[in-house]
């Protein structure tokens, strides 16, 4: 708000978090690794960060020795705990996990007038204490991933190069869009990101040159490429991010490099 062109103290507040979900409907491409790195990136950038474990297999809250018992996101999300209750830290990260009851609660988040918006309104009393939020989907396009993609500004899918998981990016760009249109505007793909990319395998080779000839969808993938690297594996069955494990690894130095590439796209510093 300004008064005469001047700005009024009260508009100094902190921004407003931004606030991306990492989302793909096929599993095990990559999702709970990229947000679990991309994270701690982003920590190591000196940035308040907040991650969200919308799975029910709790591979992010595991990977960060997080508890994932009661309370959870689904209690966040039906309104039944308050964010003290279900923060938790791992070093300068606070983390929300997830459950393997998200599943039952997903029955209640359904029977829920705008159950769309419950995640959106729950962050929406924390965004203010953070820079970055990332949220972890599980492997499907149901009701937790749509909420993500209702909260965020920002979706990114990460797609291995070495199987078939191109095949159905169109879903998840079609359902991405439907939400933009109906729910929510401020929507916007950040990019596909490439994991466990090798540039020796022709196949992965094959598979990239395929996706960027596509008119739609080619410009949109990351400059940056996260290489195959056993200690992204390896960190994760130890509850530590890649930085803590080995922080001088191929896996630290492209997570810190997506890092940066994704401040830069949207000209932060
Ligand atoms: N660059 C990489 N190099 C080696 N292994 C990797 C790399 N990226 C991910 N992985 C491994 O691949 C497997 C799948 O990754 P991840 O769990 O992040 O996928 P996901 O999309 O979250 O899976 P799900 O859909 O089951 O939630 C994990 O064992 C992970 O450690
Ligand atoms: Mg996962």
């Amino acid at each position: 708000m300004s008064f005469n062109g001047v700005s009024q103290p009260f508009n100094l507040q902190a921004p407003m978090a931004k606030i991306y979900t990492i989302i793909n409907n096929k599993g095990g491409t990559g999702k709970t690794t990229t947000t679990l790195n991309l994270g701690a990136a982003m920590a190591r950038l000196k940035k308040k960060v907040l991650l969200i474990d919308l799975d029910s297999q709790c591979n992010l809250s595991s990977a960060l020795g997080v508890p994932h018992s009661e309370p959870h996101v689904g209690s966040l999300m039906l309104n039944s705990v308050g964010w003290d209750e279900v923060m938790h830290d791992h070093d300068s990260i606070k983390v929300v996990p997830g459950s393997d009851k998200l599943l039952e609660y997903e029955v209640m988040i359904n029977s829920e007038p705008g159950r769309e918006y419950l995640l959106k309104e729950a962050l929406e009393k924390v965004q203010n204490d953070f820079d970055y939020i990332f949220i972890d989907c599980p492997p499907s396009l149901g009701i937790y991933s749509i909420n993500s993609l209702v909260a965020a500004d920002h979706f990114i899918v990460p797609m291995q190069t070495e199987n078939f998981a191109f095949i159905g990016l169109d879903k998840i760009l079609t359902v991405a869009d439907k939400v933009k249109k109906r729910l929510n505007p401020q929507l916007e793909l950040t990019g596909i990101l490439l994991i466990r990319y090798t540039s020796r395998i022709k196949f992965g080779q094959a598979v990239v040159s395929n996706i960027e000839s596509n008119t739609q969808i080619g410009k949109k993938i990351l400059r940056t490429k996260v290489r195959q690297d056993i200690n992204l594996m390896e960190s994760s069955a130890f509850s530590q991010t890649i930085f803590e494990y080995a922080p001088k690894s191929r896996g630290a130095e492209d997570f810190m490099q997506l890092a940066k590439e994704i401040r830069k796209l949207y000209g932060e510093k």
